[in-house]
């Protein structure tokens, strides 16, 4: 049974374990056993009421986003579809008025369709537990909340609470979905039961507010004094932040101002249509297929070679307990793994552990961690500066300087220590993986893990192939990534990778639009527009001029002081070469930090004259974009990637390419391969070589093929 009901203190239990699942999805076999439970609870006059808890480690994950996805692949059979969540709604509404009180007692994390049903019961009560997620976080895919979300959740906690979670799709842990007004109760775990029973007892209500009679919207509706000030500012916010981009925004906003005029069955049937919409529309299809099951499968380890008997780590040794090195141990130890983090150093190697230290008493303060959870992960990390510590180890995580020889020096010395078959990652950013395995004994078992930047918030790591890499290295590698919780892409072996090297292009074009004599503020705007996470030249004080400056050097000496022209190097010789500016770091880049308030350098104008005409922003808007997905399309040509998956996810998650495209390849599906090329080579004439489409997309021109 999907739902097991049983009686305890004349209330029913419905116990929800979906069959074959290992989380509980709000599918038809959910919906039914529900209906059915329901219509028992109706039955039995001398149940005073029921508690919907969950089997299974979470409560509910939300809609069925595979078949939705399956139905946004294909022609959307709109009457059904509008048909199917009518029901659901129903059903919902079925619930809230049966007439005697229904607590959502979860147990687990409640998202998305999952929490919409904890919002159709009387009460709800979670258990006090940080791992715990409470929200709406549909928006990420491109959709609204398609089963009452929109309308109960404003008509729960107001409009001005419930529109930042429901725009951003922001999930909440208990002790702040409590102060936000999202549940009534947090309890301990072995309370839950019990808490909801007696709330039943004692008398509550089994009538939502807003069946109450006088109801108003907290704070007022859309027509009160704050509601219209809040939806004429929200309108021009989310101009601000792209809306045009993603009309999910739009969408919930509009469901939000005409629904809560109405009442609660006309108004989910705003939210029908404008979900309805949203499914239809190219936006939420291409962000479900990169965000969700591009992700989904990677994490699943779709490049993992088959055959090749699954890894444990037992023992992991991090060499550099720098921002990097000490974000990777922290992120091991959070999965329960033992680390050795080791530096030059005792002290440098501690202060490793204490950055982290200081990062979770942050937490412990904010209530997302418990004060034991925090020592328990810091106990698991070692810091030394001795290299026999890392005997057993059976992975390792070299993050040290960018620097060959120190990578070398630390590569021999770890490997005499290690366990023999002991996997070894390089964290490297920029140096390739085959010439840093030659100082490696087992070539073999050497990768690149190139994990990101804050690497407690970024969920990629791209797993580089060198040359030797063997099946088993790599099998083991995406092991390790899932077993830490982050989602892996694999790329072979190339100068910058994949991400670095895609990511270079975007900064790269923005170097070239300053030679031309666009305007920086036309530059940036520009780049905001176009979806991608931060305007170029601001990227660029992040990354840190200096470090760029440096990074070519170190290539040119690679080649054997060759270096094809390239429009960053001659901007760089300017701004750190002549200027000394060398990025945000030291208060100066493109950017002037010194106010606190940054500011474009006003001296720029001196060095890169603005041209007397100006070009339209969509322009380069569009040069921004289609850079990338050229360069990303020549990785698939030369075999750098192996999935077209891998590409957008890698993108996406990496370095936030423009989420609403899905992704570089996904964007050149929508625009069409030929449609694609024949811009290229239009900007190819007017802006040079590196647009010039790869054969690679020639061929899918003249074929009609695409990526997906
Ligand atoms: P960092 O400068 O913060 O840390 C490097 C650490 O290595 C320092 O604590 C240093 O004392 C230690 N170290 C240097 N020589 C050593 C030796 N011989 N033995 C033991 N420890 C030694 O640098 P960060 O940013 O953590 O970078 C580390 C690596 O990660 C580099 O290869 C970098 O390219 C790469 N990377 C950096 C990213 C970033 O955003 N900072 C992103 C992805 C990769």
């Amino acid at each position: 049974m999907t739902i097991d009901v049983r009686n305890e203190d004349g209330i029913q239990i419905w116990t929800w374990n979906a069959k074959d699942r290992s989380t509980n999805v709000v599918d038809g076999d959910a919906l039914a056993a529900l209906d059915r439970a329901l219509a028992g609870l109706k039955a039995d006059g001398a149940a005073r009421g029921a508690i919907l808890t969950s089997g299974k480690d979470t409560f509910a994950v939300g809609g069925d986003l595979r078949r939705i996805e399956a139905m946004a692949r294909g022609e959307i059979d709109v009457a059904a579809l509008s048909a199917g969540i009518t029901d659901v709604l129903a059903l919902l509404r079925r619930i809230e008025t049966c007439g005697k009180p229904v607590v959502a007692a979860m147990n687990g994390s409640a998202v998305g369709g999952g929490y919409e049903i904890a919002l159709a019961c009387h009460h709800r009560i979670a258990a006090d537990d940080a791992r715990l997620q409470i929200g709406l976080p549909e928006t990420q895919w491109g959709l609204l909340p398609g089963a009452g979300g929109t309308q109960r959740l404003p008509r729960l906690i107001g409009i001005l609470r419930a529109a930042p979670l429901l725009l951003e799709g922001k999930n909440l842990r208990p002790a702040e979905a409590l102060a936000q007004g999202l549940i009534d109760q947090v309890v301990p775990r072995a309370d839950l039961l019990s808490a909801a029973k007696r709330w039943i007892l004692e008398g509550g209500k089994a009538m939502q507010p807003w069946d109450q009679k006088g109801y108003e919207v907290p704070g007022g509706g859309p027509e009160g004094k704050a509601g219209r000030m809040f939806f004429t500012g929200a309108n021009a916010m989310l101009r601000a932040k792209s809306a045009a981009l993603y009309p999910a925004g739009r969408a919930t906003l509009s469901a939000m101002y005409e629904g809560l005029q109405l009442p609660l069955e006309r108004a989910t049937r705003v939210e029908t249509r404008l979900f309805v919409e949203l499914l239809c529309g190219p936006v939420a299809r291409r962000m479900l297929r990169t965000l969700f099951l591009g992700v989904q499968s990677a994490q699943k380890g779709a490049r993992r070679p088959k055959d090749v008997p699954p890894f444990e780590p037992s023992k992991v040794g991090v060499l550099g307990a720098g921002l990097m090195g000490s974000g990777i141990a922290a992120a091991c130890a959070q999965a329960g793994l033992e680390v050795v983090l080791l530096d030059r150093d005792l002290a440098a190697a501690e202060r490793g552990r204490e950055a982290l230290r200081k990062q979770l008493d942050r937490q412990v303060e904010k209530g997302r961690m418990a004060a034991e959870k925090r020592d328990r992960m810091l106990a698991r990390i070692t810091p030394t500066a001795d290299f026999t510590a890392l005997a057993g180890a059976t992975l390792v995580v070299e993050a040290v300087f960018e620097d060959r020889a120190i990578k070398a020096d630390v590569t021999r010395r770890a490997e005499a220590v290690v366990d023999p078959g002991a996997i070894f990652g390089t964290n490297t950013s920029t140096l390739p993986i085959t010439g840093l395995a030659e100082a490696s004994r087992r070539p073999e078992s050497f990768l690149g893990m190139h994990f990101f930047s804050p690497v407690e918030r970024m969920q990629l790591v791209e797993v580089i192939r060198g040359r030797q890499t063997s099946d088993r290295a790599l099998a083991a590698t995406l092991d390790f990534v899932r077993r830490i919780g982050k989602t892996p892409i694999v790329v072979n072996d190339s100068r910058g990778f994949y991400t670095s090297r895609v990511f270079g292009t975007y900064l790269t074009e923005g170097s070239a639009l300053l030679l031309e004599g666009v305007r920086p503020a036309l530059i940036e705007n520009a780049g905001r527009m176009s979806g991608m996470p931060m305007p170029p030249l601001q990227l660029a004080d992040e990354v840190g001029l200096a470090l760029m400056h440096q990074v070519r050097e170190q290539t040119k000496k690679d080649l054997g002081g060759a270096l094809p022209d390239n429009p960053t190097a001659r901007v760089l010789d300017v701004v750190v070469g002549q200027l000394g500016r060398t990025g945000k770091r030291d208060g100066k880049g493109f950017y002037d930090y010194q106010s606190g308030d940054k500011q474009l350098f006003a001296g720029l104008s001196a060095h890169f004259p603005p041209a007397a005409e100006q070009p339209a922003v969509e322009a380069l808007i569009e040069r921004f974009l289609y850079v990338q997905a050229l360069e990303a399309a020549r990785c698939m040509e030369e075999g750098v990637l192996l999935a077209a998956e891998d590409a957008d996810v890698g993108a996406v998650l990496g370095w936030g390419f423009a989420p609403y495209t899905g992704g570089p390849l996904s964007l050149i599906d929508t625009v069409g391969a030929a449609r694609f090329v024949a811009r290229c080579t239009a900007l190819a004439a007017q802006h040079g070589p590196r647009f010039a489409p790869p054969a690679l997309l020639v061929e899918m021109a003249a074929s009609g093929k695409r990526f997906y």
